[in-house]
């Protein structure tokens, strides 16, 4: 069974009250993302192994410490994906991005595929996959069965808002896949929309609607 790590650190908290409320307009909404992002960045890098190397400080030699493992890619799940690249790449610059194209079907709720680029060495990297919503799970799900038919072997999925269907959801399908999270909203309600949550994500980003 993959670990929900809920990561609720008072500035994560606070800005996210701010992008849930509906008076905040697009700019800051995206800037609040993106802030968010690069806290959670912070969060899920935390467990990257190290190697010691020597270095001549002005001063001295010294023994300090790299980071050492398997290289990164983020993959945003687009549209909404995307306002969480720039605050990842803020703390990861060397990761690759690869992106998939998904939307939710209104109707059916089922994602629709129409988009696929990821690295060409997606086998040898440590994939983040970044969403900001979490719902009935179908997105994340397909987006993680997407890359591992392309190889994957090791990825984490990373969300602002999730519910518990979303994760049951994930954690069935992809129990390798651990969840990082900013927070876990009550329910969905029956359009399949997180409550409280925030609305739609990718319409409040790019002020669509
Ligand atoms: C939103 C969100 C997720 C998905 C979550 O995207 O960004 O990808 O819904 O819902 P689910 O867990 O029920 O699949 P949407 O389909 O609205 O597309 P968009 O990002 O292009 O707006
Ligand atoms: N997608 C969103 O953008 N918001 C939700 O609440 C559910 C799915």
């Amino acid at each position: 069974m993959s670990k929900v790590h809920e990561l609720n650190h008072p500035l994560i908290q606070h800005k996210l009250s701010l992008i849930r409320d509906k008076n905040t307009g697009s700019k800051e909404f995206r800037e609040l993302v993106k802030e968010v992002s690069m806290l959670l960045a912070f969060e899920v890098t935390r467990d990257l192994p190290l190697e010691e190397v020597e270095i001549e400080t002005p001063v001295c030699m010294a023994k300090t410490k790299i980071l050492a493992g398997r290289k990164l890619g983020i993959v945003p799940i687009l549209r909404a994906g995307l306002g969480m690249v720039d605050g990842f790449l803020n703390l990861l610059p060397a990761a690759k991005v690869g992106h998939i194209g998904l939307y939710r079907d209104p109707e059916t709720l089922i994602p629709v595929e129409y988009y696929c680029k990821l690295p060409s060495d997606v086998n040898e990297r440590d994939l983040i996959v970044v969403d900001p919503m979490l719902a009935t799970g179908g997105s994340a799900n397909a987006a993680i069965q997407f890359i591992k038919d392309k190889g994957a072997q090791s990825i984490k999925l990373v969300c602002l808002i999730g519910c518990p269907e979303g994760l049951a959801a994930v954690q069935k399908m992809h129990p390798d896949v651990d969840v990082y999270i900013a927070a876990i909203d009550e329910k969905l309600n029956d359009h399949a929309y997180i409550v409280p949550g925030l609305g739609d994500a990718g319409d409040r980003l790019y002020g669509t609607k």
